[in-house]
């Protein structure tokens, strides 16, 4: 089966409305891309203008997190049916920054992701091993059994996106090297009995344009999540071009 890669930026805490320039000088910097997916997760406060300036130009969007329910007594939470009423099609649940600074766990996450797919979004269900972890031999371990955990049953292998990202590599300019990711995304693969070759697994943690065509150029790889890198739009036009 042939996957279309899916390079997504996720622009985490960052982004004022005039960074809505950001989509022309993208588009500028990028040239003719086709044969990939690309997406954009801005704050919450940008994501209906965003999509609404993407919705011909080919660059999909996405949230950044998502309610467990769809409406209620949550003040300050989004649904992920809001998400959807924006046009958005995409959101990112359990990133690592979450876990860690929200206290979500992979029960907390697959609610997310189950409220995700009725609301008719793609969910990208983000895992990934500490340093410790890895050090101690346990990464496969640890990133299955958490993908295991924070998957709805709901979730099959079309209607989902994970995202491999080693907390140890967000952010620090440190990354596994692509044999080890590709050796991740291969044990991810399983997890979807049957139905693997259909599952888009992008690898996310200081991705940047030096070594984008690394890890886009591996079979396993489907994509990127990156982070940092995405908020310079010629910085991420040349990450996207970087698939071939
Ligand atoms: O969602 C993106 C990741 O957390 C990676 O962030 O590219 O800044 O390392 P980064």
């Amino acid at each position: 089966a042939v996957r279309r890669k899916l390079i997504a930026a996720n622009w985490k805490m960052h982004g004022l409305s005039d960074d809505l320039s950001w989509i022309d000088a993208f588009r500028e910097a990028l040239g003719e891309a086709h044969d990939r997916d690309i997406l954009v997760c801005p704050p919450a406060t940008l994501l209906a203008a965003f999509t609404k300036a993407c919705r011909d130009v080919g660059i999909a969007t996405g949230g950044q997190d998502c309610a467990a329910a769809q409406e209620g007594a949550y003040t300050g939470d989004i649904s992920a049916r809001m998400i959807a009423d924006t046009g958005a099609r995409y959101v990112i649940v359990g990133h690592s920054e979450r876990r860690a600074g929200h206290d979500e766990r992979d029960v907390h996450v697959r609610a997310k992701a189950a409220a995700a797919l009725e609301a008719g979004l793609v969910p990208i269900v983000c895992v990934g091993e500490t340093l410790e972890q890895r050090e101690a031999g346990e990464a496969i371990a640890v990133v299955t059994n958490q993908l295991g955990a924070s998957l709805p049953e709901a979730a099959g292998a079309q209607g989902v996106v994970i995202a491999y990202e080693p907390v140890w590599a967000i952010g620090t300019g440190r990354t596994p090297s692509p044999e080890d990711a590709e050796a991740m995304h291969r044990a991810i693969r399983k997890v979807f009995p049957g139905e693997g070759a259909m599952l888009r697994i992008l690898y996310g943690g200081s991705v940047k344009p030096e070594n984008a065509g690394d890890f886009l150029s591996r079979a396993e790889i489907d994509g990127a999540l990156v982070g940092g890198a995405s908020l310079d739009p010629e910085g991420f036009a040349r990450i996207v071009n970087a698939v071939w």
